[in-house]
């Protein structure tokens, strides 16, 4: 065998098909088009759970009795606020920014001022996590704030997570529609098994290195539009077409530039996203609620443009962009939601990798110039 058909039978480029570890989070089913959280079928969490049981659920493994949830709210709710420090940094970094850039380093400057940061046994990473997942709201609404030249809201103990959030950013609580819509949002984004940032997470937790380095690794691969940036970048397409009747010559005027559509597309699911049609029925509601059927009609027209096109179906953030448009978020504040969320798997993952922890470190084939000296 030549050394070219050794090298192409091993080679697994961007680590298509390989499976590295087990997990007990969660289990995408391509072949049953499924999400389990822990076991249970992430369209039955979003049914009938909150946001803050779910991440009981990914931490702990069970989900919450009644005592156990108002232990948890209690200390969740009692953690939102955000120290002077981390307010200074924020208020420091221009509004040229991308506010992924802003969530990044406000969890830097968390980690940075955490007298704790270096203990990484169970009972301080779960404590850093809950941390993390009381003040990010606090983060993400503050920035969107912020660059509207409005003041920061200071969190609402009596409110639940998805009502307190939306009252930091908006200065009031909507209705209940959009609270239950943004929070089976936060449900459905919360966990995804080995996905680029995620996995990001567990190779900087495999060095041993700290919580925090490891969360804002994950932020920065949830950046790019392959992975979390692209829900906003699906609100970009919806600017940029003007009417549903508009849709089928962008589409294929956007084929024939060979740019990727947003939204569209999974690595893991081939014949659609398990979160998908969930999401679609809340962005529905909130279309009614919010009375935007142009939207709607541009929606349905490029899934069924894209569906004869190319045949390939939506992902999770094909809904979410344009609901979180409705509720009124800014385009760039939507890949920090999805933040907000996924630090709920993020640090699921991240004990995960530290009970059982071996180095992440492949092999790469080389391909440069052969050995050579120096004249
Ligand atoms: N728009 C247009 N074509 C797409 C596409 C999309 N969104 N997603 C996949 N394709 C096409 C590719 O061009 C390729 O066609 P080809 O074989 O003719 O070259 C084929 O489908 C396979 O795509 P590939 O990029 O190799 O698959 P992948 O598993 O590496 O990519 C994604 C998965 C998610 C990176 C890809 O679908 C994508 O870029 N989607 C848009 C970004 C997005 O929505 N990301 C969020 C993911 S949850």
């Amino acid at each position: 065998m030549t050394d070219q058909a050794t090298t192409e039978k091993t080679m697994h480029k961007g680590l298509a098909g390989v499976v590295v570890d087990y997990t007990a989070v969660s289990k995408v089913n391509p072949e049953t088009n499924s999400l389990l959280y822990r076991g249970y079928p992430v369209q039955e969490l979003a049914a009938k759970c909150t946001f803050e049981e779910v991440a009981y659920l990914l931490w702990h493994g069970e989900l919450p009795n009644e005592q156990q949830l108002a232990e948890f709210e209690t200390l969740e709710r009692s953690l939102r606020g955000l120290d002077d420090n981390v307010k200074r940094v924020i208020d420091d970094l221009p509004l040229t920014a991308h506010p992924m850039d802003i969530v990044r380093t406000a969890v830097s400057v968390i980690g940075a001022n955490d007298p704790d940061t270096a203990d990484s046994s169970p009972e301080a990473n779960l404590t850093k996590s809950i941390a993390l997942l009381a003040k990010l709201p606090s983060i993400v609404a503050y920035d969107q704030r912020r660059r509207r030249g409005e003041d920061l809201v200071e969190p609402r103990e009596d409110l639940g997570y998805s009502a307190n959030f939306l009252h930091m950013t908006f200065g009031d609580v909507p209705s209940l529609v959009a609270v239950n819509a943004f929070d089976i949002s936060m449900i459905l984004y919360a966990e995804h098994s080995f996905n680029a940032s995620t996995f990001a997470a567990r190779v900087i937790t495999s060095t041993l290195a700290d919580l925090y380095s490891a969360v804002v690794g994950a932020i920065g691969a949830l950046k790019g539009p392959l992975h979390g940036g692209a829900n906003e970048a699906v609100m970009h397409i919806f600017e940029e077409i003007d009417s549903a009747d508009d849709v089928e010559k962008w589409l294929d005027d956007a084929l024939a530039e060979k740019r990727k559509i947003m939204g569209f597309g999974h690595r893991v699911y081939k014949n659609g996203d398990s979160r998908v049609p969930t999401m679609s029925a809340v962005l529905d509601s909130l279309i009614d609620l919010y009375d935007a059927p142009e939207l709607g009609a541009k929606y349905r027209a490029l899934q069924s443009a894209m569906a004869e096109r190319k045949n390939i179906k939506p992902n999770l953030d094909y809904p979410s962009g344009p609901t979180y448009h409705l509720i009124g978020f800014d385009t760039e504040t939507f890949t920090p939601l999805f933040v907000a969320s996924r630090i709920a798997g993020w640090t699921a993952h991240i004990m995960e990798q530290l009970a059982s922890n071996s180095l992440i470190r492949p092999l790469s084939e080389y391909n440069g110039p052969d050995e050579r000296h120096t004249p």
